[in-house]
């Protein structure tokens, strides 16, 4: 049974905020209440749709007068049950908010409300001949204030890093309803602590984030992408090296498991673009200047990875169509993952240079304790970041099948603790990783992170429950 709100609320509701603000029906919590983890039991009690800073405000404040939780919810495309709500607490949907200013071409910067789609952002920017360079698969779907309350990553970390390195200013709620304004959008401001950078990767446990200042860039002049296929994993990392020495500006260094390119391919109906099939596959896309000198030494650079005998097989996009080809069997995988069945996430880190002996360990782990289990092996290898997922078999009772993959969790995360790796690069804690957020956190910093919570949610209101629990 769903949770009823106080009488005393609901008509402070309907006396302050238009009809549509909140609305209760069991199909709209069903679907504003969960992520597309899709993993937990949901139990949203309200769904709110704000549409300015204000109304946000002027609700935070109420449900604070009325100790009611809020889960703060984006374009919904996370991973890690950080905007679930299972504890009958209202959501609050940024999806109103999207509206986009003028595009500042002299100060590389666009203001946007958190609702904005990613997608749209990007689409907005490029008519001003401008990026904003964070990218991923579920773009059409989420939303800027998501990929900030994340910090999101996606394909281009490598040369760009992560959404945290490309805002500028915040404007963000306080669990209370104050609006904090951190939107001087200086890209230099030594003045202590940095607020803003409080609120991104925070997963809205200590403030809404109701809209930013991005950081915008040039895009690449010319972009180059190409498959490969290779041996196996210690050929991956030969191939990387090559590319980080490459006549070129390397942007992506992703890597498919053969398992992850035949389901694509039997999914998604794509076809790779090589005859020969690998143990592993590298999407690799390269910014190269547009001369004859360069696409010469270019060339060589492809060749000798063939004498050398680093890769089975490659093939060097001949437009972009073909490299949209490429891109598309690689952000294929997750989608691909989805309609397989039910699958058990992971997304870990660990430093690139140790990578190799970590994914010779994991090899060994799983082929131990996944028997008669699918696994599938994707990721951003160029940023050290690996996503494994285990694919339950028709036979496997749900249940039990989450249960095993929770112990194989135990041991998977003591060997990422080993190489001092993170058990989340990108997807974040949420509900799903809070219980083994211990194996990358010290206890001091846990400790640390709940201060900061009580300071700015003393009554534990936002997102409860999300990343730590209170003291
Ligand atoms: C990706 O890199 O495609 C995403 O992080 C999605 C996923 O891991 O499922
Ligand atoms: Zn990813």
């Amino acid at each position: 049974m769903r949770k009823t709100l106080p009488a005393d609320f609901l008509s402070l509701i309907e006396k302050n905020f238009p009809k549509d603000f909140l609305q209760r029906s069991e199909a709209t919590c069903a679907q504003y209440g969960d992520d597309w983890s899709k993993t937990l039991t949901i139990d949203a009690a309200a769904i709110a749709f704000p549409r300015s800073t204000q109304e946000v405000s002027k609700l935070l404040a109420l449900t604070y007068e009325f100790n009611l939780a809020v889960v703060p919810s984006g374009g919904r495309t996370g991973l890690a049950g950080g905007a679930s709500a299972t504890n009958g607490e209202i959501v609050l949907s940024l999806e109103r908010m999207n509206k986009m200013g003028e595009v500042d071409v002299l100060g590389q910067s666009l203001h946007v409300e958190a609702g904005a789609i990613t997608e749209l952002v990007h689409q907005h920017c490029e008519a001003a001949g401008l990026l904003w360079p964070i990218d991923f698969a579920a773009k059409g779907s989420s939303h800027i204030g998501g990929n900030l309350s994340t910090n999101a990553g996606g394909v281009k970390v490598i040369h760009y890093g992560m959404s945290r390195n490309w805002v500028l200013g915040l404007e963000v709620v306080l669990p209370n309803g104050e609006i904090l304004s951190l939107d001087s959008a200086l890209e230099k401001n030594n003045t202590g602590l940095d607020l803003r950078q409080l609120f991104v990767g925070t997963e809205g446990t200590l403030g809404i984030i109701t809209a930013a200042i991005l950081k915008l860039t040039r895009p690449p002049e010319s972009l180059q992408s190409f498959f490969f296929a290779v041996k196996d994993t210690a050929s991956v990392f030969q191939l990387f090296l090559e590319a980080r020495k490459g006549p070129f500006k390397l942007m992506a260094f992703e890597c498919l498991s053969e398992a992850c390119l035949k389901l694509v391919e039997t999914k998604m109906s794509l076809l790779s673009p090589l005859q020969t099939r690998g143990g592993a596959y590298v999407l690799l896309e390269a910014e190269v200047a547009p001369s004859d000198a360069v696409r010469e030494a270019q060339e060589k650079w492809l060749e000798q990875l063939f004498t050398k005998e680093i890769v089975l097989d490659g093939t060097m996009s001949q437009s972009p169509r073909e490299a949209r080809n490429y891109w598309a069997i690689r952000e294929g995988v997750p989608e691909a993952l989805f309609m397989a069945g039910y699958v058990h996430k992971n997304d870990i880190s660990v430093s690139v240079s140790k990578l190799e002996g970590f994914i010779t360990e994991l090899d060994t782990l799983f082929a131990a304790e996944y028997k008669g289990i699918e696994t599938y092996t994707f990721g951003h290898i160029g940023d050290g970041n690996l996503h494994l997922n285990a694919l339950r078999p028709d036979h496997a009772n749900l249940e039990s099948f989450q249960k095993h993959c929770h112990t194989v969790d135990e041991k998977l995360f003591q060997l990422v603790k080993k190489y001092s790796g993170s058990i989340s690069a990108e997807h974040g804690i949420g509900l799903l990783k809070k219980d083994f957020l211990h194996f990358s956190r010290s206890e001091r910093e846990i400790e640390i992170f709940r201060g900061i919570k009580k300071l700015l949610d003393p009554k534990n209101l936002l997102n409860p429950g999300k990343i730590i629990d209170p003291l």
